[in-house]
């Protein structure tokens, strides 16, 4: 069985699950790869594939622009199986409406959409989890891959539904697939800017250009918060979004965080997710 897992992620967390899920089914002794989305690489051969996995952060429920473009150029199929990888930064009901467009783009192409997989990981706007936290988050994923990798290679997997009010919200914030670009040519290095060049390299949109060593950034922003989040000096000012910026990697192998932790993040719902996680195991 040959396996292509085409990944778009901004600051790791997608990539991160994406690649566990490619050692899981290689380890099941699946002929599987990553590809990581970037606009304007080559699109990847979909000939001989068995199943492809794309997998994508979930951005305001929805899938980033980014994603959305690369299933848009996928070549037409004639029923390859395809399962989407999501990640979230809470596993909220809402976030299942982010598999509504993919699904329809796919399915037009002629792909079979055979299961949904959902991950929470920390968030990379808005606030910042404790690496307590973001251990928990790994440590749940590992606990799910091995399953979810199962699934796919039995064909078979389950698709969300999700309700016209749900639908509607999700729709209404599609609006931030318009507003990014606008806002995040409104992006800006600070003073603290060392003119390294790091943010130019991470965005997987191709929007920074770095001229006399300072970052210019483009109009194809996708929102993903790379750049942000990778500046090694926290230089960088994502316009009207400053104050949810976060900066600076998760550490994911410390001590997971316990359940009284767990708890003084939105009601119960994360602990719901990682019982469910921890159960499944069993
Ligand atoms: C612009 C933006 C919008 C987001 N919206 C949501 C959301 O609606 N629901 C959610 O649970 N997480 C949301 N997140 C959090 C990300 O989905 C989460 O941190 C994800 O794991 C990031 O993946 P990445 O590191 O591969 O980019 C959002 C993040 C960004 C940057
Ligand atoms: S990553 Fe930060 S320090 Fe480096 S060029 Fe970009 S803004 Fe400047
Ligand atoms: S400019 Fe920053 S937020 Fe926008 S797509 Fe590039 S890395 Fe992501």
């Amino acid at each position: 069985m040959k396996v292509l897992l085409c990944l778009f992620s901004g600051t790791g967390n997608t990539r991160r699950v994406g690649e566990r899920f490619r050692d899981e089914l290689i380890a099941k002794g699946v002929e599987a790869e990553v590809y990581s989305i970037k606009k304007g690489a080559p699109m990847p051969a979909t000939e001989g594939l068995d199943a492809l996995v794309v997998g994508y952060p979930i951005h305001a429920f929805n899938a980033p622009r980014g994603a959305l473009a690369f299933m848009k150029r996928l070549p037409a199929s004639d029923g390859l199986p395809v399962w989407l990888l999501r990640t979230s930064g809470e596993p909220s009901k809402l976030n299942d409406a982010a598999g509504i467009t993919p699904k329809r783009i796919l399915k037009k192409k002629g792909y079979r959409v055979s299961g949904e997989f959902s991950y929470v990981m920390p968030y990379n706007i808005m606030f910042r989890h404790s690496d307590g936290m973001a251990a928990r988050m790994w440590k749940s994923a590992e606990l799910r891959i091995p399953g979810d990798a199962e699934t796919l290679i039995a064909g078979m997997g389950t698709l969300c539904k999700v309700n016209a009010l749900r639908r509607l919200v999700a729709f209404t914030l599609r609006i931030e697939h318009s507003a990014m670009p606008l806002v995040g040519r409104h992006f800006r290095p600070t003073e603290k800017c060392v003119g390294c060049g790091k943010c130019a390299r991470v965005c997987p949109q191709n929007n920074i250009k770095m001229v006399d060593d300072r970052p210019v950034f483009g109009k194809n922003c996708t929102g993903c918060m790379a750049c942000a989040f990778c500046c090694p000096e926290d230089a960088v000012k994502i316009s009207i979004f400053n104050s949810w910026r976060v900066n600076g990697g998760y550490a994911f192998d410390g001590e997971p965080a316990s359940d009284d932790e767990v708890c003084r993040y939105c009601h119960k719902m994360y602990l719901r997710y990682f019982h469910a996680g921890e159960q499944a195991k069993k």
